[in-house]
């Protein structure tokens, strides 16, 4: 039985909103139409879970006729049962005559672009009708490999209006990474482009395609969108220009009448044991959630400039920069490039040229600021903003202050949001009502419920566990794409009829979370999620290596940077080349951000009689820190020479 979390922090400050945020709030606004007189009593009422949802779909969402809001099979949960809903009515077609601006669009190189809803309207048609042309039908699946520029959008919408499953590869994934992910989907048709400008540099990533596919039987057409006009190569039984092939096409496209429950999209995301998870959203209820987070949460209104900083390639962009802001049609900022490109102070310049009024990142993007000093955003006019978020990771209270107080003048609440790719939409996270700790994420949001339960399964009050959601809600993943098994143990397997997230949570005296990590092994990269075992792997992979472990170690900017122990096959040289050589190897297998920090050669791994690596007993020795109970180890002698590793 593994020990009760501790607690170790301990973080008095409290930043109570202003009278002016809460009056003019969204759910302020709500709460009075339905009577409810403060926050603790709208966490209340919405408890029953039922009413709640089937209440505020009312404003956001056009979910016409359905037979029941909820339908709670355990472990499954599907939302306004025999509804037809597609989510590009209410992201797409109920502005497509709008003259607003969804995407101001900025490149690296500086050039901006707006696209407005009536033309987002058009440029998506185009691509449905081109992939109709292609012969892709309802539930079939195609692979988007794109940059940050508005084509990814469009590609998500037009797969979704003719009722196609998308399956979105982060651009700054390897060839190898993208090429699993198309073969597990069993994709038909890849939408990529020439290359992209990141860092100053460009990024080949109809090169990356080519390699991917080249043994990938599914897919039997590629689109490329082209963004720098390099050169590239070309197949011409295969590959096709979105500027002859797309742009001929009619700008207008009927919407598949999909089913309420119909899957929208899949979503890799990375596992602590064996190969990425599937993980796999639906129309209606993942709508609902996204789009009433977005409007509480953010508070966004008519006017607000919305920043949300992240990659489309993650979950944070498919909600909060694809889906949620459309449906609300707001106007949203979108940056193809580094944060740091050509200067520190890119992103204060963004804000200030465009005056973004809400902004939201990582903590790794604030921890990589604070490195560069407060000089930075200080040249800037951030007096646009109004409110700042972060997601990702916990954020320490002391980046909380800087980003509170450089970035938001001391006039910005900071609405720290806990989720996961397969919770959909924030879970634990402030409203404009909410007074906030630096460093927690309050409380679960009205129509959610979290709680802590000890390794017994008994829920912990104040103190720390695991934090596991008691009821299911909206944007709940609809499984794991093939693998229903894996679905049933990764997240209702540890205890009964709750969702483990997997990660551990305390919750102090007032009922805020304070989210302290993942219980199991996944690294944190630069804000990235990655399994330790996909990074094993590649090292495995090179013929050199016979075994391998990976660990995160603290790292100021990056969260975590990655220490790799290394056993190699017999008779092959240990040197300086062969690390280089191995960090290289990783970073080309599956991408830049996980190539390790250091890699460290050994002759032995601990392990657990049943033959598992200990990582969390190297990590141990690593740090320094007590290593605890070797007893279940098979070989302990093997923790000695993780200290001495060179
Ligand atoms: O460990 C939690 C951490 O990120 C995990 C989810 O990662 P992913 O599926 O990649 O989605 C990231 C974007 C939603 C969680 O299990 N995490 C996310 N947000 C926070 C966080 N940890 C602490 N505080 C957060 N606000």
């Amino acid at each position: 039985m593994k020990k009760d979390v501790e607690v170790y922090l301990k973080e008095k400050r409290i930043f109570s909103p202003s009278k002016e945020l809460v009056e003019n709030s969204n759910v302020k606004k709500w709460m009075d139409k339905q009577n409810i007189k403060d926050y603790d009593a709208l966490l209340k009422k919405s408890q029953d879970i039922e009413w709640f949802w089937g209440e505020v779909a009312k404003d956001l969402i056009s979910i016409g006729d359905y037979e029941k809001v909820l339908d709670w099979k355990l472990p499954y949960a599907k939302w306004f049962t025999g509804a037809k809903y597609n989510i590009v009515q209410d992201a797409l077609d109920r502005h497509k005559d709008s003259d607003k601006i969804a995407y101001i669009f900025e490149g690296e190189p500086g050039e901006v672009e707006n696209t407005t809803y009536k033309q987002l309207y058009g440029e998506v048609c185009k691509l449905a009708n081109a992939l109709k042309e292609l012969g892709v039908k309802k539930g079939e699946r195609v692979g988007i490999y794109l940059p940050m520029i508005v084509q990814l959008p469009v590609a998500m919408l037009a797969c979704a209006k003719i009722g196609a499953i998308h399956s979105v590869v982060f651009s700054g994934f390897s060839a190898k990474a993208f090429q699993d992910r198309m073969i597990d989907c069993e994709a038909k048709v890849v939408i990529t482009c020439d290359s992209f400008y990141r860092n100053g540099k460009t990024v080949p990533l109809k090169k990356q395609t080519d390699e991917a596919l080249e043994k990938v039987d599914c897919v039997e057409k590629v689109i490329v969108y082209q963004r720098t006009k390099e050169e590239v190569s070309w197949n011409k039984n295969k590959d096709l220009w979105w500027h002859d092939f797309v742009e001929k096409q009619e700008m207008e496209c009927e919407t598949e009448k999909t089913d309420a429950n119909d899957t929208l999209f899949f979503l890799y995301t990375s596992g602590t044991t064996g190969k990425p998870k599937g993980i796999i959203h639906a129309h209606a209820g993942y709508a609902l959630g996204i789009s009433l987070t977005l409007k509480w949460v953010f508070d966004l209104k008519e006017n607000d400039v919305w920043w949300c900083a992240a990659d489309i390639g993650w979950i944070t962009g498919h909600s909060y920069i694809v889906y949620a802001p459309l449906i609300l049609g707001v106007t949203s900022l979108m940056y193809e490039g580094a944060p740091v490109c050509p200067q520190p102070d890119r992103w204060w310049e963004l804000i200030a040229k465009h005056k973004v009024s809400v902004l939201y990142t990582s903590p790794t993007a604030i921890r990589l600021f604070t490195r560069y000093g407060e000089e930075y955003p200080q040249k800037h006019d951030l007096s646009s903003l109004r409110l700042l978020g972060s997601v990702g990771e916990p954020i320490n209270p002391e980046a909380w202050m800087w980003y509170y107080k450089y970035i938001g003048n001391e006039k910005c609440q900071i609405m720290d949001t806990w989720w996961q790719t397969e919770t959909g939409s924030h879970v634990i996270a402030p409203l404009p009502i909410t007074d906030l700790k630096p460093g927690s994420a309050t409380k679960p949001l009205p129509g959610f419920s979290a709680a802590i339960f000890n390794e017994k399964g008994k829920e912990v009050e104040n103190g720390g566990g695991n934090l596991v959601l008691l009821k299911p809600w909206p944007g709940m993943l609809r499984g794991i794409y093939k693998e229903p098994e894996r679905y049933q143990k990764t997240y209702w397997d540890q205890f009964k009829n709750v969702y483990s997230a997997g990660d551990i949570a305390r919750q102090d005296k007032d009922g805020y979370f304070w989210i302290q990590g993942r219980s199991d092994d996944v690294l944190s990269v630069a804000g990235h999620r990655v399994g330790n075992s996909e990074i094993e792997s590649a090292l495995v992979s090179h013929p050199s290596v016979a075994e391998a472990a990976v660990i995160g170690k603290p790292h100021p900017i990056k969260g975590e940077s990655i220490t790799a122990y290394v056993i190699v096959k017999k008779g092959i040289k240990l040197n300086d080349a062969l690390k280089e050589e191995l960090r290289n190897h990783v970073a080309e297998e599956i991408g830049k951000i996980v190539k390790p920090q250091e890699v460290l050669f050994v002759s032995d791994l601990p392990k657990t009689r049943s033959g598992k690596i200990m990582r969390r007993i190297i990590k141990a020795k690593a740090l320094g820190e007590e290593v605890g109970d070797l007893s279940t180890l098979a070989n302990p002698e093997a923790v000695e020479e993780i200290g001495n590793a060179k």
